[in-house]
C-alpha cells in the first residue's frame, strides 16, 4: 500500500510536508498547484512552491515530492512540466479537480472534466514532453456537475498516457460534502489499466480500510484527515486501531505546532504563517477538542512570536 499526502493549496506547504513526512507513513507528496496560463514560468516559481527541488525532490525525511500543475493549454503545460522535472521534480501531477471555474484567465481544474478531449490533449502533450522515466499522473474528481463523463474521462486520461490516476470520489458540485463515493473508484478501475489511487473522506484508519474495500484500490491519498490527525498515515500504515498506534496525544500536537512556528519565524513571511496555522487549526479542531479552545485565543493573534508564546504557555499547562 502507498499512502500519498494530498496537494492542498494554502495549507500543505513545504513546512507542513516536512513535518508530516517526518512523523511518517507517507510514500509521496504532491505540491500545491502551480498555475500555468500562457508562459514558461521562471525556475523561482517552482522552487518557491517546492523548495524540495533544491534537495533532490525529497523532503528531509526522504519522501519524494511531485510538482502539480493546473491549466488548460497543453503546450504551456508540457513546457512547464519539462521545466519542473529538469529542476528535480520526480514526475508531474496534473490537476483536474480544483473547483474554481476560471481563475486569472486560466480554465484549469475540474471545469476540464466537461471536456474529455481536452483532458486527453493535455495529458498527451505533457507525457510527450516529460522523459519516460518520470511519472505523469492525473488527479480528477468524478465530474463537474454529474457523473455522466466519469468513465470517459478516466479512459481518456489513461489512453493519453497517464501513469496513474488519483480519484477524489465526488463531483465538483458535491464540493467537500460527505460522503465520498468510493464505489465509483471501483467502476473506474474496471475501465482503466493503470493504478488508481483512492481519495476523499479518510479521517480514521477504519475509513481507510472501508475505502480500500469499496474502491478496490490499494493506494490511498490523505488530505484533511492528515491535518486533523498528524500521525494518521502512520496509524494506517501500521495497522491502526485499538491494538495499533493511537492518535498523537495533544501535548505532542502542541509541540508540532511550535515546531511549525519556529520554522516560520526563521523564514519570516509576515502574515503567511498566522494565516496558515489558523487553517491548520480548522482541521485539528475536528480531532482534538483542545484545539477548539486554543483557537478561541489564537484567532485574534497575527504575529508569529505572539502565537508561539501562547503555544508555549499552553504546553506548560498541558
Ligand atoms: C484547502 C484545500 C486545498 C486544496 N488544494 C488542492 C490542490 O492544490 N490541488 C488538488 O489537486 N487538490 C486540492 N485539494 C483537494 C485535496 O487534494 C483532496 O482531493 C480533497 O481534500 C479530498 O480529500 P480529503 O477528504 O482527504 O481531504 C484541496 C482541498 C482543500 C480542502
Amino acid at each position: 500500500m502507498r499512502i500519498i499526502l494530498a496537494p492542498m493549496e494554502g495549507v500543505v506547504d513545504h513546512l507542513m510536508r516536512e513535518m508530516l513526512t517526518e512523523i511518517g507513513g507517507f510514500d509521496l507528496c504532491i505540491t500545491e498547484f502551480v498555475r500555468v496560463v500562457d508562459q514558461l514560468l521562471p525556475a523561482r516559481v517552482f522552487t518557491r512552491l517546492c523548495p524540495e527541488l533544491l534537495q533532490g525532490g525529497k523532503t528531509r525525511a526522504g519522501t519524494p515530492v511531485r510538482v502539480q500543475l493546473l491549466g488548460q493549454e497543453p503546450q504551456w503545460l508540457a513546457e512547464n512540466a519539462f521545466r519542473a522535472v529538469q529542476l528535480g521534480s520526480p514526475g508531474i501531477d496534473l490537476n483536474f479537480g480544483c473547483p474554481a471555474k476560471t481563475v486569472n484567465k486560466s480554465k484549469g481544474g475540474a471545469v476540464l472534466l466537461r471536456e474529455t478531449e481536452q483532458l486527453y490533449r493535455i495529458v498527451h502533450a505533457v507525457r510527450q514532453a516529460v522523459p519516460v522515466q518520470f511519472p505523469v499522473t492525473a488527479k480528477m474528481r468524478l465530474g463537474y456537475e454529474d457523473t455522466s463523463l466519469t468513465l470517459d474521462n478516466a479512459i481518456a486520461l489513461a489512453a493519453a498516457g497517464a501513469t496513474e490516476l488519483t480519484v477524489h470520489a465526488r463531483t465538483k458540485t458535491d464540493g467537500y460534502r460527505p460522503p465520498a463515493y468510493w464505489p465509483w473508484i471501483a467502476k473506474i478501475r474496471e475501465v482503466v489499466n493503470i493504478p488508481v489511487i483512492a481519495n476523499g473522506e479518510i479521517w480514521q484508519p477504519s475509513d481507510a480500510a472501508l475505502c480500500r474495500e469499496q474502491s478496490g484500490s490499494t493506494d490511498i491519498m490523505l488530505g484533511r484527515g492528515a491535518l486533523a490527525q498528524p500521525n494518521l498515515a502512520l496509524r494506517i500504515a501500521g495497522g491502526g486501531g485499538s491494538t495499533g498506534i493511537e492518535a498523537l496525544p495533544w501535548p505532542e500536537v502542541l509541540a508540532l505546532l511550535m515546531r511549525y512556528s519556529e520554522f516560520e519565524i526563521a523564514g519570516d513571511k509576515g502574515l503567511y504563517y498566522s494565516n496558515r496555522i489558523k487553517q491548520w487549526f480548522s482541521y485539528l479542531k475536528l480531532q482534538y477538542p483542545q484545539a477548539e479552545q486554543l483557537f478561541a485565543k489564537l484567532r485574534l493573534l497575527r504575529r508569529s512570536p505572539e502565537i508561539l508564546a501562547l503555544l508555549q504557555s499552553e504546553l506548560a499547562q498541558s
